[in-house]
């Protein structure tokens, strides 16, 4: 800093005593021409300094000219001042570019356009969604190449607080939240969203809550028909009552079912886990049995064949409830006669199977996939008529799920069915067979 000043000025100043001295000795004139003289050279060496800056400038790049002096100082300033702005403007472009780089990978979909709605830049999740292009319609109206009705007359309100449900122009099957944003300079933002999955599980809801409405309002009607129609009377008489009562309580149980098993359903989605303990499956086979012939009430014959002795890492309630169903199930779709048997054996892979086979009506193989959705029945009146509430299987493959388990179907429409629930050997306490066991022990 103190070079910027005193030098040139010292030097002027020099020029000047050495003029006088010169003036005195030879001259006003010869003093005169050494003043000029001198400060000609010097601003030459200045404009000199100066043509190789603005040289310089005009390429910043390259190596900055060396100098001494003044012009040495303001180089090197400004040499610095260029870098540092060099290097932010690379930080903002570097920044720049990984914030496409993330919109572009960004599941939404994004389309970002120009006041009169030319698309100006899009990601891969609007190409997929929309079926535009980034490289076949950039600068295209928007309106030209989405189509639908609803799409155009909804970007024309530009309503930036109200949001479009639309099905893909792509694949009808995909279901599209469209919003709009605006941005700088009157462009605006379309964002679009994959509601699919949403709009599944709302209809997927709407579905069971219309069930469980229909399911309840027969029994209802029943219970309330009797009710007033007591009510109508008179003098009614306990006879009469009583004459109704088994109705009555058939479809209150009805109703109860249900709603255990729409508990049980509730519970089981409201527990993320299962709490494990030890499960002897051989003794809950024992007691299924009996329950079998107790529901059965001499129409079957029933058998149990325990292969092993393993029991299983689970819960015991829940594998009770799943278990339960296949075999309530086996007794209620098996005319008279008819033979049900309860297996525990090995499966593949060091797996322990639980395997419920029939004689009865067997199964056509089209509903075999849809067995396990809730409320779905091969034949309702037969179902309902046996006391079912066709969420018993939707239970069992829930309750397997939990367990790492699998559900697996085989049926022959006319000779039987064999459920079988399938568990994994990391669940599995292995134990000797029965025939391995001591005798006594
Ligand atoms: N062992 C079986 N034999 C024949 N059909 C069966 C058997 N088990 C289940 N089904 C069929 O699967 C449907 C769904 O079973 P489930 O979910 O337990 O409901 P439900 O309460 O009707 O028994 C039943 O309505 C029935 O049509
Ligand atoms: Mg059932």
């Amino acid at each position: 800093m103190v070079s910027f000043w005193w030098r040139p000025l010292g030097i002027v100043l020099g020029l000047a005593v050495l003029s006088l001295l010169l003036s005195g000795q030879f001259g006003t004139g010869s003093g005169w021409k050494l003043f000029v003289g001198g400060l000609g050279l010097y601003l030459f060496y200045h404009l000199r300094q100066l043509q190789r800056m603005a040289q310089w400038l005009a390429r910043p790049e390259r190596s900055p000219v060396t100098s001494d002096g003044v012009w040495g100082d303001v180089l090197y300033r400004l040499d610095k001042l260029l870098r540092l702005r060099q290097g932010a403007q690379q930080k903002a472009a570097a920044d720049l570019e990984q914030m496409l780089e993330a919109t572009r990978n960004l599941p939404d979909g994004v389309v970002i356009l120009d006041e009169s709605n030319r698309i100006q830049w899009l990601n891969l999740a609007a190409e997929r969604f929309l079926g535009v292009s980034q490289e076949r319609d950039l600068g295209q109206f928007i309106p030209y190449l989405v189509r639908q009705g609803r799409f155009v007359e909804w970007l024309n309100r530009e309503d930036y607080a109200q949001t479009l449900a639309m099905d893909s122009p792509v694949s009808r099957e995909k279901h599209l939240s469209l919003q709009l944003v605006p941005l700088p300079r009157l462009q605006k933002m379309l964002l679009a969203r994959d509601v699919t999955d949403l709009a599944r599980v709302d209809a997927m809801r709407r579905d069971f809550v219309a069930n469980v409405s229909h399911e309840l309002r027969t029994p209802i009607t029943v219970i309330v028909g009797f009710l007033e129609a007591f009510d109508d009377m008179p003098d009614p008489s306990p006879a009469e009552f009583r004459k109704h009562i088994p109705l009555m309580r058939e479809q209150s149980d009805r109703i109860r079912r249900l709603v255990d098993d729409l508990l049980t359903l509730a519970r089981l989605e409201s527990e993320p886990e299962t709490k494990d303990e030890t499960v002897d499956i051989p003794a809950l086979a024992r007691r299924l049995a009996s329950e079998a012939e107790a529901m059965s009430q001499g129409r079957h014959r029933v058998t149990l064949n325990l292969e092993s002795q393993s029991r299983l890492i689970g819960n015991s309630q829940e594998l009770y409830s799943a278990l339960a169903n296949l075999v309530s199930n086996a007794v209620r779709y098996t005319p008279a006669g008819g033979h049900i048997s309860l297996a525990w054996s090995a499966t593949e892979n060091g797996g322990m199977g639980f395997k419920v086979s029939d004689t009865g009506e067997g199964i056509e193989p089209q509903h075999i996939p849809r067995l396990t959705e809730r409320f779905y029945r091969v034949d309702r009146g037969r179902s309902r008529a046996s006391g079912g509430t066709g969420l018993g299987l939707a239970i069992v493959k829930h309750v397997l799920q939990r367990h790492q388990s699998k559900l697996r179907v085989e049926s022959t429409v006319g000779k039987g069915s064999t459920f079988t629930a399938v568990f994994p050997a990391e669940r599995v306490i292995p134990g000797k067979r029965p025939d391995e066991q001591a005798i006594g022990e």
